[in-house]
């Protein structure tokens, strides 16, 4: 199966070969490897060097963790979710060290979350995000202090058999993957003056 991105302009390869599968192979990617997927998150740039953010792992070898965090997600995200190895909560810290809001912990958590992407294309691992939780639920099963709000889940694992998904899934898993054009989001030196080629 060939998910790799049909590019205008070449990039790196770790960039067009990462997406987001729904089918994963019941196997556990040894531990250094997840651990380098962490590193490369914590090396994101972040507002102030804040960092802001925060990492649940859960693992089927602890199935009553891994079932916590599961039965937060959306049942759509339920019918594949389960054939991943690894579930994970991405938290960010709402509020900065002189206590005052940090507009920009999404923006950092979220560039955190693309470094552990792109390394774990880089060991063979697929990553794939989910909105589709419910946010409230997993603050309090997982006893998050007050200024720590779950953003995202996300699975780890390696590439399974697009067979094993429900027929409209496997279309999903199977269909080409679709970007709007660069030039209907980049400008240049005027809002909607298109960038040059
Ligand atoms: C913040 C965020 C939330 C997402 N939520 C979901 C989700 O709840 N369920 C799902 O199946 N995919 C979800 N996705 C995956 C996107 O649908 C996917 O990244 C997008 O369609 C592009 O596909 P690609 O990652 O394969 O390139 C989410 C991705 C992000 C970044």
């Amino acid at each position: 199966m060939n998910k790799t991105a049909q590019t205008d302009y070449d990039i790196h390869p770790l960039i067009n070969q990462r997406w987001s599968p729904r089918a994963f192979r019941n196997e556990m990617p040894p531990r250094d490897a997840l651990l380098r997927l962490f590193e490369a998150a914590r090396w994101a740039p972040s507002s102030g060097n804040g960092q802001p953010w925060q990492f649940v792992v859960t693992s089927q070898e602890n199935p009553q963790a891994y079932e916590k965090l599961f039965t937060t997600l959306h049942p759509a995200n339920q019918a594949w979710v389960g054939s991943a190895p690894l579930l994970v909560m991405a938290v960010m810290e709402a509020l900065r060290d002189n206590g005052r809001s940090n507009l920009w912990a999404p923006y950092d958590l979220g560039q955190a979350v693309a470094n552990l992407a792109i390394q774990a294309t880089a060991e063979g691992l697929f990553v794939h995000q989910m909105a589709g939780f419910d946010r409230e639920q997993a603050k309090a099963a997982f006893n998050l202090p007050e200024q720590f709000e779950p953003m995202t889940v996300f699975v780890i694992g390696y590439l399974g058999d697009p067979d094993s998904l429900s027929e409209d899934l496997r279309e999903r898993e199977l269909a080409p993957r679709e970007r709007k054009p660069l030039s209907s989001f980049t400008y240049e030196n005027e809002w909607d003056q298109p960038l040059e080629r």
